[in-house]
C-alpha cells in the first residue's frame, strides 16, 4: 500500500503540456477550494474526527465506540469493516465489497485493519469505563466485543485516537530520544506477535534494500497500479463524495482532476516511486518491524492491536509514524525480508518507519451511520 507517486515516466514534450495543463487546472482547482465553502474538507473531516465523548450516555456509548474504531488505520483507507450493535456487545466484520484484491490477495491486511480497529475500540471503551471482553475470529469471520461493567482508566492514548495519522511525508531526521524509544520498545504486546525497532544506519539500509524491490515490482504490475487508482482520491470534491480512500491532499499533492492523476499514477516509473521511499525512509531515525508467530485470522488481529496501539502510543509522544509495507506485500520479498531481518521464525507483517514532522490533512472516514450492519448490505 503506497504514498500516490510524484511524477510519471512521460516524453518531455507530452510531459511539458501535461504540466501546462496540469498547472492550469491545480491552480483552478486551488481556486475552488478557496473560494467553495460547500466543499469544505476540513471542517467535515474534523467533526467526523472530534475527540472521544466519554460523557455520553447510554446507548450513545456504542456509537462513540464504533466512531473510534473506525479512526483507525486500515489498507488503503477502505475503511472494510461493518459493525453490529446488540445491548452489550460491539461486533466487527469484515466487508467483503471493501477488499484489495490485487494486494492483499489473503486478506492479510484487512484483518489487520479490523485490528487496528478493535484496538482504538479498546482503549475508547476502557476511557469510557468498561472491562472489555474480546471473542477472537477463531471459528467464525468476526470480532465481538462484549462492554462489561469496569471503571474508568485515565491515560494518554484515547485523546491520541482522532490526532493519530500516517504520515506520509519526509521526516526531518531528528533522532527519538532514548527514553520514547523504551516506551515503543516496551510497548505491551499481544500473545504470539513482537516487535523490534531497528534504530542503526546498517539495519535501516537493510529495511529499505526490501522497500525499494517491493516498488519495483508492485510499480511494473498493472494490476496493482489499477487497484491503487481506485481507491485514490484526487481531489477534495472525490474525497468528500465517498469519505475513503487515498486522498491525494493527505500525502502533499496538489488537488487535480481524475483525468489527470490517473495519467500520472499510471506513468509512474517503478524507480521513481522507489527513491521517493527511500528518501523518506532515510529521513526517518527509527524503523519498527511487527512480526507474528503464526499467519492466520487471529494473529493478524493481534498484530493490526500492536500496530494501532504503537501508532497511538508514538501520537501521545509527539513522533510521527508511516507504513512502508512493500516487504510483506510482495509474496516472494517476505520470506527473504524475514531472513535479512534476523526474525528467526516469526512471519514479519508490518513495516514502520517513525520520526518528526508536521501534521498532514486528515485522511477522510465515513461516519458511524455508514459503517452499522442494520445501515447497508448484510454484514
Ligand atoms: C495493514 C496496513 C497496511 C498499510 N500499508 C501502507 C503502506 O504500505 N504505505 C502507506 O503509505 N500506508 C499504508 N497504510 C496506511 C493506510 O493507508 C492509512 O492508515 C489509511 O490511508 C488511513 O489514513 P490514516 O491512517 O492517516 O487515518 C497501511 C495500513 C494498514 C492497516
Amino acid at each position: 500500500m503506497h504514498t500516490p507517486p510524484s511524477r510519471p515516466h512521460l516524453s518531455r514534450r507530452s510531459f511539458l503540456k501535461l504540466l501546462a495543463a496540469g498547472g492550469a487546472t491545480a491552480a483552478g482547482g486551488y481556486v475552488l477550494y478557496e473560494t467553495a465553502p460547500w466543499l469544505n474538507y476540513d471542517q467535515q473531516v474534523a467533526s467526523l474526527q472530534r475527540t472521544i465523548d466519554v460523557g455520553a450516555p447510554g446507548p450513545a456509548h456504542l456509537r462513540e465506540l464504533v466512531r473510534a474504531a473506525t479512526l483507525a488505520a486500515n489498507g488503503h483507507n477502505t475503511q472494510p469493516w461493518r459493525f453490529a450493535l446488540t445491548n452489550d456487545t460491539i461486533t466487527i466484520r469484515p466487508d467483503a465489497a471493501r477488499r484489495l484484491a490485487v494486494v492483499d490477495p489473503h486478506d492479510r491486511e484487512l484483518w489487520i485493519s479490523l485490528g487496528c480497529a478493535l484496538e482504538n475500540l479498546l482503549v475508547a471503551a476502557r476511557a469510557l469505563g468498561y472491562a472489555p471482553e474480546v471473542t477472537y475470529p477463531e471459528s467464525v469471520d468476526a470480532i465481538a466485543v462484549r462492554l462489561a461493567p469496569g471503571s474508568a482508566q485515565a491515560g494518554p492514548l484515547p485523546a491520541a485516537i482522532p490526532l493519530r495519522q500516517n504520515t506520509r511525508s519526509l521526516y526531518d531526521g531528528r533522532p527519538i530520544p532514548m527514553a520514547d524509544l523504551d516506551q515503543v520498545q516496551t510497548l505491551p504486546l499481544e500473545p504470539g506477535v513482537v516487535l523490534q525497532v531497528l534504530t542503526s544506519a546498517a539495519e535501516r539500509e537493510t529495511v529499505l534494500e526490501y522497500v525499494t524491490r517491493g516498488n519495483l515490482q508492485q510499480y511494473a504490475d498493472k494490476a496493482f497500479v489499477a487497484e491503487l487508482i481506485a481507491w485514490l482520491r484526487f481531489n477534495k470534491r472525490e474525497a468528500l463524495a465517498t469519505l475513503d480512500g487515498l486522498y491525494t491532499r493527505c500525502a502533499g499533492k496538489p488537488e487535480v482532476p481524475r483525468w489527470l492523476g490517473q495519467r500520472f499514477v499510471a506513468g509512474t516509473q517503478p524507480q521513481q516511486q522507489a527513491d521517493a521511499d527511500a528518501a523518506k525512509l532515510r529521513s526517518a531515525p527509527a524503523v519498527a518491524v511487527i512480526a507474528s508467530t503464526t499467519d492466520d485470522r487471529v494473529a493478524w488481529v493481534r498484530t493490526g492491536q500492536v500496530y494501532e496501539r504503537l501508532a497511538l502510543t508514538t501520537t501521545a509522544l509527539n513522533i510521527r509514524s508511516a507504513l512502508l509495507n512493500q516487504p510483506v506485500e510482495v509474496a516472494v520479498l517476505r520470506a527473504q525480508f524475514q531472513q535479512a531481518l534476523g526474525l528467526r521464525e516469526t512471519l514479519p507483517q508490518l513495516v514502520i518507519r517513525m520520526g518528526y514532522a508536521g501534521a498532514m490533512p486528515r485522511s477522510p472516514r465515513r461516519p458511524v451511520a455508514q459503517v452499522l450492519a442494520e445501515a447497508g448490505a448484510p454484514a
